[in-house]
């Protein structure tokens, strides 16, 4: 067995654990990353792309994604279509920020880099078993490398951003599952396709044959989704099948057509653990907490999480202060159910539940008018939208 000594063990390369990395390094704190995947599949799986403006500050700002600003596109709005018609929501003029389109995993390349280039302990294709000692001040992550070697990291601080199948969470919440979660009945059937951008804006579309979402990836590619059954096959339709179907579900668009070139079904539901932190392991992301993906929140609270645990660790292992890691779970639980909510009221005002009455139908048209009718209803959804500024 190979034992490795950090001040802090971070389980997960997702947006968390390498953008907490990477601010504890640039503290004088080092620490050791580790995934169970390689390099080449964090890099290159598909997320989602909307980025607040507090997000891109954070990775521009710190160096982790120095020119993020001049590659992603900045979005001053969207479009909420219902009924046939398109409403914009727009974001600057109700709340002073805009949001950005950069897809996951183009951050994800960019911290990979920064990490590698600053001789990072970066390690790919290591696979976490448990975490051990959350009480003690030696926590130790238990883990196996590629080639089935046993590895053991001992930490001053163990983290958990091992997304929603967190296997550091046990350690935290004494269950793989401990959490306050809802299940939708509903999922989105997914796709790229190489076409020009049929809008300019991003369209969230509520329409009688479910919800629709027309977002981009490039000039080129775009990214869209359709409301679908949870437990439909991704490989089941025909490709003019999954046109009909989005096309269905924005009535007052035209989609550009172009061939698809990747499918997936994304099952999703809300998760809160039950605890984010237990002596000295503590959860972050998806491993504490995953959201719907209507209001784009996954990544922000993510990152969100992020600035006020290195805040946290810098106190605890530079200074021996303890109040503000005593603070963490609050305090960020406080921004966490706000996105809970945001994502749940996004999701359930813009889906048809498959058992959805005629009362409920035009309640849900009732509800949409009084949101885009209203400056104060387009401003609650432009500030969720755009993010909340953090309260460190
Ligand atoms: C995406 O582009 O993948 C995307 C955008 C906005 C969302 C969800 C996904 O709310």
């Amino acid at each position: 067995m190979t034992t490795a000594r950090t001040r802090v063990a971070i389980i997960g390369a997702g947006p968390a654990g390498l953008l907490l990395s990477h601010l504890l390094e640039k503290a004088g704190i080092d620490s050791i990353v580790i995934d169970s995947r390689t390099r080449e599949e964090i890099e290159t799986t598909i997320r989602a792309g909307i980025l607040e403006q507090g997000t891109v500050d954070v990775l521009e700002g710190s160096g982790a994604s120095p020119s993020i600003r001049a590659k992603a596109n900045k979005h001053d709005g969207i479009e909420l279509r219902f009924a046939g018609q398109g409403h914009r929501i727009d974001f600057p003029s109700l709340t002073g920020r805009s949001v950005y389109l950069y897809p996951q995993h183009e951050v994800l390349k960019d911290l990979i880099e920064v990490r590698l280039v600053a001789g990072q302990d970066l390690r790919f294709g290591i696979t976490a078993e448990r975490v051990d000692g959350s009480d003690s001040d030696r926590p130790r992550v238990i883990a196996t490398d590629a080639g089935g070697g046993a590895l053991e990291i001992e930490a001053d601080f163990v983290v958990g951003a091992d997304g929603s199948r967190s296997v550091a969470r046990p350690a935290v919440t004494g269950s793989s599952t401990g959490g306050y979660f809802r299940e939708y009945p509903f999922a989105w059937f997914g796709i790229l396709t190489e076409a020009p951008p049929s809008a300019e804006e991003l369209i969230y579309s509520n329409s009688p044959d479910g919800f629709a979402l027309i977002s981009q990836r490039s000039p080129t590619v775009q990214r869209m989704y359709f409301q679908c059954d949870p437990d439909a096959d991704p490989d089941a339709l025909s490709e003019s099948e999954i046109w009909e179907a989005l096309q269905a579900r924005v009535p007052g668009t035209t989609l550009v057509e172009g061939p698809i070139i990747k499918r997936d079904v994304l099952r999703f539901r809300s998760f809160v653990a039950h605890e984010l932190r237990r002596g000295r392991v503590v959860l972050v992301g998806d491993a504490a907490h995953t959201v719907p993906p209507t209001g784009a929140k996954g990544m922000n609270l993510a990152v969100a999480d992020v600035i006020l645990l290195e805040l946290a660790l810098r106190a605890l292992l530079l200074h021996n202060d303890e109040s503000a890691i005593d603070a963490y779970a609050d305090k960020a639980l406080r921004r966490i159910w706000k996105a809970q909510h945001f994502s749940w009221w996004m999701t359930s005002m813009l889906h048809v539940a498959p058992n959805a009455s005629d009362f409920d139908r035009l309640r849900q048209l009732g509800e949409l008018r009084s949101v885009v009718e209203s400056e104060a209803g387009r401003t609650y959804l432009a500030e969720a939208y755009t993010g909340w500024p953090i309260e460190l």
